[in-house]
């Protein structure tokens, strides 16, 4: 069935939502789709929904404009009707029972080109704004579609542009933005007291700190600007540049702390500036991509691929930032084994080991877990990802600073015979093993 498609488009754009409601225009072209998804939104028991759509234009006068209309639908509902149709109980999404409908293009009067309708929303639940052509693939519709969807709140009724779950984002992201900026002051505080031992990628360690504190400000101030007003004005501009920012430095980082470079060697090997020149512009990339998916939302068509475009290189990214380590630990189990000084590097082995882990670990949760947190909680929690996410992120900062912050007492200059020979011994033991 020639339903297929779209359909399975749109349970796709559906679990992997993130964009949030606002006020969007979207103008509609020449466009045969028999399902047009455009943003979805958590109401509460007092949600309220606005359409304005202007310039209606048909492919033709003749059309049955009885198949031709707007709804709302849970994704739940929408399973069942794709179910309904199946079996063949309903030709039209718009004649089921289980969705919503908000307006059928049969009740524009004759000659009139625009609708504005206005309903309220009294069962709290997420819904997506659906437009059904159930004619045929010749049948073929213009419009501008104008679509706010908000939330009444408070006794004076003020306007919340968010979506249900994430409308206490705005305060997550100032409350972390103000731990990274405490996180800040305490690491510009070690680098003053330890500055005889600080290396250059210390530095760096700090501006990435500060880029952090910085998005997650914009973001906070992007997400109460939406909430208040249901647009971004320009913050997410700001947004942008500095996610832009952040992925570069963080991703940088991590290459430049498994090189070792600056504490262990003062330069980078050939193939690790690869590695940085390949990741650096696939960062470009994956924040186009982001741009994109979030100012069109899943009306475009190309919307599932810069979806996919963002999750592909955000994976090649991630295991592209492992190899440096790899690498490293390679060479530092060599040289424990050939020069003299075995404790030394036994010891930054296990410590490039663990950051090893520590980077994996990090890479899984924020991808994997918050991903699949987010698709099987309640739309009313889906801060609680974002929440995870965001706390996970932080552990991997501090755990980064605890564990490569300049140390006054260099440990791998003090070092007695006894440490010396436990060394060897480990390393024999690890031979055994690895044989
Ligand atoms: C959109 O429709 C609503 C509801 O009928 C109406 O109050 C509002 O003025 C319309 N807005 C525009 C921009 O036409």
């Amino acid at each position: 069935m020639s339903f297929h498609l779209p359909l399975l488009l749109l349970l796709i754009a559906a679990a992997t939502t993130l964009t949030s409601a606002e006020i969007r225009t979207t103008a509609v072209r020449s466009e045969t789709r028999q399902v047009i998804p455009f943003d979805e939104f958590g109401f509460t028991h007092r949600g309220c929904l606005e359409l304005n759509v202007t310039d209606i234009h048909l492919s033709s006068d003749k059309l049955d404009l009885s198949k031709l209309g707007f709804f709302l639908s849970t994704r739940d509902a929408w399973i069942h009707v794709v179910q309904q149709i199946e079996d063949g109980e309903i030709n039209c999404a718009l004649d089921s029972q289980v969705i919503k409908k908000v307006v059928n293009f049969d009740q524009i009067p004759k000659g009139q080109t625009f609708i504005n309708h206005y309903s309220t929303i009294s069962d709290a639940d997420q819904f997506t704004l659906i437009f059904a052509n159930c004619i045929n693939q010749l049948a073929s519709v213009s419009m501008n579609v104008r679509s706010v969807m908000y939330n009444l709140e408070g006794n004076k009724g003020g306007r919340d542009y968010l979506s249900a779950g994430k409308t206490i984002l705005p305060r997550i992201y100032f409350l972390l933005a103000l731990i990274y900026c405490v996180l800040a002051g305490s690491w510009i505080y070690v680098l003053y007291k330890k500055r005889l031992t600080v290396f250059k990628i210390h530095y760096f360690m700090l501006a990435v700190l500060l880029l952090k504190a910085l998005n997650l400000f914009c973001e906070a101030e992007d997400k109460s600007y939406i909430k208040r007003t249901g647009s971004a004005h320009g913050w997410d501009v700001l947004f942008y540049i500095f996610s832009f920012l952040k992925g570069v430095t963080l991703f940088t980082l991590i290459v430049l702390i498994g090189t070792g470079w600056s504490f262990l060697k003062p330069f980078l090997q050939d193939k690790e500036k690869k590695v940085l020149m390949i990741v650096i512009p696939l960062q470009v990339v994956a924040n186009i991509a982001q741009v994109v998916i979030d100012e069109t939302g899943p009306f475009g068509q190309d919307w599932v691929t810069w979806k996919q475009v963002f999750l592909l290189v955000d994976v090649v990214c991630c295991c592209l930032v492992l190899f440096p380590i790899v690498w490293s630990i390679k060479n530092l189990r060599e040289s424990a084994r050939t020069d003299g000084k075995a404790a030394v590097n036994l010891m930054k082995l296990t410590l490039f080991r663990q950051y090893y882990i520590v980077v994996i670990c990090y890479i899984y949760f924020t991808r994997v877990i918050v991903y699949a947190l987010e698709t099987i909680t309640s739309y009313q929690y889906l801060w609680t990802s974002v929440m995870a996410g965001e706390l996970a992120t932080l552990a991997f900062y501090v755990f980064t600073g605890l564990k490569f912050k300049p140390e006054a007492h260099n440990p791998y200059l003090v070092i007695d015979e006894e440490e010396e020979e436990a060394a060897l011994e480990m390393l024999k033991l690890e031979d055994e093993f690895e044989l």
